[in-house]
């Protein structure tokens, strides 16, 4: 049972797919590891560590070689992994909707390809979720950058010279990115307030000790649909809603958002026209800017200025804190495959019939299995 690490080379990317701790847990499974040279290299983990850990370390085609198991962190280009054998998984996060040719392509290599930001949203699956534990930083990350941006202070700060006011910070979209961002921006000493589609986050909010902004006037919503996710609202809420944001917006210093709908592009939440409401000099980060952005104007990975505010518009969040990211992301992949380990077979089992691998699993047997892909 061979477990292969890749170097991701994705522009960009800084992250790895397992870690020294992690390399130690699967050998003690009884998996041999085998981690591409240079993989932790930006995430701050040397080779010498995973050789410590027990992995050998070689070319990408050694480490391939005989692998019953690849991980990665992104989804590797198909003609990369030409050395795989037939049968062989690979667990990543794939991205199947926004590269769906490359699922292809994976089925015909005859790789059963785990696209593990398809986990199930259920209780036992929460420890493997990549979605949450990359998020949970991203919203972290996200305050820190409109600090970074923004001219003034975010608490409150009373000096001999005189007072200055605390920033005003509105979150956008609390799933766990804005959960952690309203965290973040309290502790920095923002006066927080919050918003979403889904009537469960109202509490939330309050519990973080920010205030909530909620749409009340339209009769019947609830945005909370299948495992979780938001759902696409109507177009009387999007209406009442973008009404509320407006005069709430005006009065703001820092906006983040992070609303997604799985699948879909992320919905327009900010327009131009309301951007030229705010106070010169105050950032907005849009966290969903790589999914087509919340905000009129962003653009993934640049700061744009529009009528004196600052747009970042966020790319890959997660990379940019590389040591943590991998060690929560590795951990995932870790609790995923410890928690299906087969001690006769020596290796992880995954059943037909089980929610997770219904969940997760693009291909097998040279065909695309998914009936999120297939629909
Ligand atoms: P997400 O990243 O898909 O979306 C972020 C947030 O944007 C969500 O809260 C969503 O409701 C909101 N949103 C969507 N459209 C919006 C709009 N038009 N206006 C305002 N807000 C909008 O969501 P995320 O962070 O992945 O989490 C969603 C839920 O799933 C949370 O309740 C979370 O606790 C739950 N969850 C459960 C897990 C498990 O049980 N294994 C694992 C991870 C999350």
């Amino acid at each position: 049972m061979k477990i292969a690490v890749l170097k991701e080379l994705a522009e960009g990317e800084k992250r790895v797919s397992a870690s020294p701790e992690t390399v130690t847990k699967f050998i003690k499974l009884g998996a041999a590891m085998a981690v591409e040279k240079g993989a932790g290299e930006s995430a701050s983990i040397a080779d010498s560590d995973y050789e410590e850990a027990g992995a050998s370390v070689g070319t990408r085609a050694a480490v391939l070689k005989d692998a019953d198991i690849v991980l990665g962190v992104q989804g590797p280009e198909p003609k990369s992994l030409k050395d795989m054998k037939k049968g062989a998984w690979l667990i990543a996060s794939l991205d199947p909707f926004g590269v769906r040719a490359r699922v292809d392509e994976y089925a015909k290599l005859g790789i059963d390809a785990l696209a593990m930001e398809f986990m199930p949203r259920i209780t036992r699956a929460q420890s493997m979720d990549i979605l949450s534990s990359q998020s949970n930083l991203s919203g972290y990350k996200a305050v820190l950058e409109a600090a970074a941006h923004y001219g003034r202070a975010f608490p409150m700060m009373m000096t001999a010279a005189g007072t200055v006011s605390a920033a005003r910070c509105f979150i956008m979209g609390v799933g766990v990115a804005g959960l952690q961002a309203i965290a973040t921006a309290r502790r920095l000493g923002a006066q927080v307030s919050a918003t979403d589609v889904r009537a469960a986050t109202k509490e939330q909010i309050q519990s973080l000790g920010a205030k909530p902004i909620f749409v009340e006037s339209v009769e019947g919503i609830e945005g909370e649909g299948t495992g979780g996710y938001a759902t696409e609202m109507s177009e009387e809420y999007q209406k009442a809603q973008a009404e509320l944001v407006s005069s709430h917006i005006a009065k703001q210093d820092i906006v983040i958002t992070t609303a997604l709908i799985p699948g879909r592009p992320a919905p327009r939440l900010i327009s131009d026209a309301q951007i030229a409401t705010m106070r010169n000099g105050s950032v907005i980060v849009d966290l969903a800017a790589e999914a087509g952005g919340n905000v009129e104007g962003a653009v993934a990975g640049k700061v744009v200025e529009k009528h004196g505010v600052k747009i970042v518009g966020a790319q890959n969040m997660p990379s940019s804190m590389a040591a943590d990211s991998s060690a929560l992301f590795s951990r995932n992949l870790y609790n995923f495959l410890s928690a299906y380990w087969d001690e006769e077979a020596k290796r992880p089992v995954l059943p037909d019939d089980d929610e997770v691998t219904i969940g997760i699993r693009l291909t097998k047997d040279g065909k695309v299995v998914n009936e999120r892909l297939l629909g």
